[in-house]
């Protein structure tokens, strides 16, 4: 999961190029490359690590040239070296790419045995070499490149950039995004509209299959059967700015400060804030003719539809099964003809959710998207797009659109149940109430942040943390600690506080701190006696709960972190706060890129 760009523009590609790519990094920043064209021929500069170190290079030694391509990587063949970074070449032609290919070994050993020798470790080289090979049998570029997509499996989007072309650039999509953007007598090709949108505003996006090709004065998209077919251009919403941190030392820290605000905006867009009332939604399907629902997401996002099937459960009163996305697009699950997948995923272009995505579609279901990017290929491609009104989320570790993720789901979980007849009007009334509060009780709760970091101070010593939560702050303490390793590397369990005399107590010892969230629900007497076994075995407990919590619990707490009073209902979407900001505090202590933390991209384009 990389990002791609190629511009065929006036003026000098490479600044232009870079500005692209930083807004793509999302997608990866392990070592990143630039090729253009000038006078013919191709140059190149590649860097390992950050944009900035390509940055640097590029300033040193200015690629000149008015047509070019561009690469931000997050490695799946061969380390993130100079070597191995993108663009990828031959004497022929230059090419980025996003994805894998997944029969590479076979068509390298075949090129290898043609005489074609390999600089790098990728799967992106034989790419080049069957294009060059291709164009040394006398085929043009176009079908050369034409020839080379039937030979590749996997999924991928590509772009080609050839020696001698002035005035063209083939680009390929399959299984991963690419969109076309049209200036004034300029073509842009891009991972996404958001890399585009300082150069243009007028977008297409290929289809599953299709393929470009592309010069400064037109564009013509061939499907997978090689027809040219159309693909409208439409205005794109993406921002021409790009984010900035504010008065923020990272982006994350900006992003848990904006929650009250997006999250409010979020609920605005589904509820009728002066009846407190549910605004009427919009069903793929007839939710009484349900008996189940399944939903589909990837990390922090499936950690939203857990808890979301505690809601959904009890106010819909139909069963849920939630599933990772990577398991469900190969388990073949049955499908039920005219049955609801909800799938949640803050870009909408996490490959196995789509994936899913397409195999419910292909057996008949019917499918929502709660998604946080509204132009992304799985809010295009689902039945009914639920919003995440999050904003752009730059930071790599999820924080203010699962929190909004949390709220469209709570809103879901409403909504079906008034539909399904099983949720009166008076206990909507008083549920949406109860929502519509929680952006105020967010708002308090950043305020704690000051003794969130005195916490993290003792947590940034931990080899080992555990996360412990009943009810739908089981699934929190799960969210806790993926954020926690993702960003400090520390090992972190999440496990629900009753299953823990099954085994994971064994762990329990001086040294690992346990973190309780224990929102006042129904079940915080159980979360008590559970946290009792803790202290009695010698464990550090820190406990995140109401002010009466600690006292309540009358065993040795090690932290106590005093929440502000609230209805349990909608907890996880307060609790979710102080958990962020643990993880961000203790990274940050750590000395860890809060940001862009080690190994990680924002958006999984690959399986
Ligand atoms: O864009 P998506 O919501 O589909 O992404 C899913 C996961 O990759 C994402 O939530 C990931 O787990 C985050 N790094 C968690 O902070």
């Amino acid at each position: 999961m990389c990002g791609i760009v190629g511009i065929l523009g006036k003026g000098a590609a490479a600044p232009r190029i870079v500005e692209a790519l930083k807004r793509l990094e999302y997608r990866g920043y392990d070592s990143a490359g630039v090729a253009t064209l000038w006078h013919g021929e191709l140059h190149r500069v590649r860097a390992e690590g950050k944009l900035r170190n390509l940055e640097a290079k590029l300033a040193a030694h200015p690629l000149e040239g008015e047509i070019g391509i561009g690469h931000t990587r997050w490695a799946t063949h061969g380390k993130p070296t100079e070597t191995n970074a993108h663009p990828h070449a031959s004497d022929r032609l230059a090419v980025v790419h996003n994805g894998i290919i997944e029969n590479f070994r076979t068509l390298r050993d075949e090129l290898i045995a043609k005489g074609y020798r390999f600089a790098t470790e990728t799967d992106t080289e034989i790419a080049a070499f069957l294009v060059t090979d291709e164009l040394a049998q006398g085929k043009t570029p176009a079908e050369a490149v034409h020839a080379t997509l039937g030979r590749l499996r996997g999924a991928f989007a590509l772009v080609f950039l050839f020696k001698g072309e002035d005035n063209l650039l083939i680009g390929a999509r399959q299984g991963a995004p690419l969109a076309v953007g049209q200036g004034e007598g300029e073509m842009f090709l891009g991972s996404d509209a958001l890399a585009l949108a300082p150069f243009t505003d007028r977008i297409a996006y290929l289809e599953e299959g299709d393929w470009v090709i592309a010069t400064r004065e037109s564009v013509e998209f061939r499907d997978a059967g090689n027809n040219v077919v159309t693909r409208r251009f439409i205005k794109s919403p993406a921002g021409g700015l790009l984010a900035e941190k504010g008065n923020y030392r990272h982006f994350m820290a900006k992003e848990i400060h904006e929650q009250p605000e997006v999250i409010g905006h979020t609920i605005s867009h589904y509820v009728d804030l002066s009846a407190q009332r549910l605004k009427p939604f919009d069903w793929p399907c007839d939710p009484m003719s349900l008996n189940r629902i399944s939903i589909v997401a990837c990390g922090t996002a499936s950690m939203a539809g857990l808890i979301g099937k505690y809601w959904i459960e009890r106010f819909a009163r139909l069963p849920v099964e939630v599933d990772v996305a990577s398991e469900y697009r190969y388990r073949e699950p049955p499908i039920d003809k005219g049955g609801l997948t909800i799938f949640v995923s803050q870009s909408g272009e996490t490959a196995d959710t789509l994936a899913s995505m397409r195999y419910v579609r292909e057996h008949g279901g019917r499918t929502i998207a709660v998604v946080n990017v509204p132009t992304s290929s799985i809010a295009r491609l689902a039945d009914v797009v639920a919003p995440t009104l999050a904003g752009p989320e730059i930071g790599v570790a999820s924080t203010k659109a699962f929190t909004c993720q949390l709220v469209a789901m709570a809103v879901l979980a409403l909504a079906l149940g008034r539909a399904r007849g099983v949720l009166s009007e008076a206990e909507e009334g008083a549920r949406v109430a109860e929502l519509v509060a929680t952006p105020g009780l967010l708002a308090e709760v950043l305020k704690l942040e000051p003794a969130v970091e005195k916490i993290a101070q003792t947590l940034a010593q931990a080899r080992d943390v555990l996360y412990l939560g009943r009810g739908a702050a089981y699934p929190l303490a799960l969210e806790g600690a993926l954020k926690l390793k993702e960003l400090s590397y520390i090992h972190a369990e999440g496990y629900a506080a009753g299953e823990l005399k099954h085994g994971p107590i064994a762990l329990i010892d001086s040294a690992m701190p346990v973190i309780v969230l224990g929102p006042r629900d129904p079940v915080f007497e159980k979360t008590i006696s559970n946290m009792q076994e803790v202290a009695a075995r010698g464990g550090r407990i820190v406990l995140i709960g109401d002010a009466h919590a600690a006292e309540e619990a009358a065993v040795a707490i090690e932290s106590f972190l005093a929440m502000p009073d609230m209805a349990p209902t909608f907890a996880p979407i307060v609790y979710a706060a102080p958990v962020q900001m643990l993880a961000y505090h203790t990274a940050v202590i750590m000395g860890k890129d809060a940001d862009q933390p080690r190994n990680l991209a924002k958006s999984v384009t690959v399986e």
